[in-house]
């Protein structure tokens, strides 16, 4: 049976457009979709890749490394398509017009960021199409946003709230950190750049947030809480964003190792050690936001790999 015909889709209800919205309803969201429009960047042209210096490495580093952009660049991919799955379900909600014009831009920018990784990944000797083993395609493939978007049983609170404000969060702050460790002038750009899109995406998630918070019931808001503590346990702790969190098999072993040849080089990764602290403070920081803004109580977690919950 092909499951993805197997479930009601927001696509089985009519299209009820009308009357057309545009004007200004979330002026934070707004404002973004604004800045976002004066800020697009070109992966060929705003990177001065003659610095990167491939001859200058070996090639078990450069391997680790071709193999570190090219799983950064399946990630952004993702996005691809979860962002106009979002994009729909933001119109067949009919949600504030703001959104659905900030994510147009969103998608180019996720686009934009896996043409950069890809771009990245050939420099360096050569993109890979594919994860070296299988096995590992649980961790890194997907994080299910795009099947929840276009379910209408799942609300979009819930989805941005886990992806956005969870998800993308702890990914912008392991940027921040990458770009602090790493030396090589490209792969810090390359960083850089993303990394000032994300920020947008990430204060979309509390602006929206903001917005529908105090509209939503009891039973809504323990939703939305769900929906974050399943993004952290089940994505997030099982390895989405960072290796060494994966279940440990050799397929995660692999990829640790790969992430510690491309950190060993300078060229972007980080280690267990030094990423640690900084994803246990981000999943305080949300813990803390969700409480203040929101008053969610985000529970502690516990994974094998470090010591205390956290
Ligand atoms: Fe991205
Ligand atoms: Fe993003």
């Amino acid at each position: 049976m092909n499951t993805a015909t197997s479930f009601p889709t927001i696509l089985d209800a009519p299209e009820a457009r009308f009357p057309l919205r545009l004007g200004i309803e979330n002026r934070r969201i707004r404002e973004l979709f604004h800045n976002a429009t004066r800020q697009q960047w070109n992966p060929a042209t705003d990177i001065d890749w003659s610095d990167l210096h491939s001859e200058r490495y070996d090639e078990a580093h450069l391997e680790a490394a071709r193999m570190y952009w090219s799983r950064r660049a399946w990630g952004e991919y993702g996005a691809i398509s979860e962002s106009p799955a979002l994009q729909i379900r933001f119109c067949s909600d009919r949600c504030v017009p703001d959104m659905a014009l900030f994510f147009t831009i969103r998608s180019q920018e996720e686009a934009r960021h896996a043409e950069v990784c890809y771009r990245m990944a050939e420099a360096l000797g050569g993109y890979f199409e594919e994860p070296a083993a299988t096995a590992y395609q649980g961790s890194v493939a997907t994080h299910g946003i795009r099947r929840m978007a276009l379910d209408p049983e799942i609300s979009l609170e819930g989805t941005i709230a886990a992806l956005v404000c969870a998800a993308e969060e702890i990914a912008f702050d392991v940027f921040k950190h990458l770009i602090e460790i790493t030396p090589n002038p490209v792969a810090r750009q390359v960083l850089r750049m993303i990394l000032r899109d994300e920020v947008r995406h990430c204060a979309f998630g509390w602006a929206y947030l903001e917005q529908r918070m105090p509209q939503l019931d009891e039973a809504q808001r323990e939703g939305v809480r769900a929906a974050v503590v399943t993004m952290i346990e089940k994505v997030e702790l099982n390895g989405y964003h960072s290796s060494w969190l994966a279940p440990d098999n050799a397929a995660s072993r692999h990829e640790v190792e790969v992430d510690r040849l491309t950190w060993e080089a300078g060229l972007g990764a980080t280690t267990e050690d030094l990423e640690k602290p900084v994803f246990v403070r981000s999943i305080a920081d949300i813990r803390r936001r969700m409480h203040d803004a929101w008053g969610l109580d985000i529970p502690m977690f516990t994974h094998r790999k470090i010591a205390a919950p956290f």
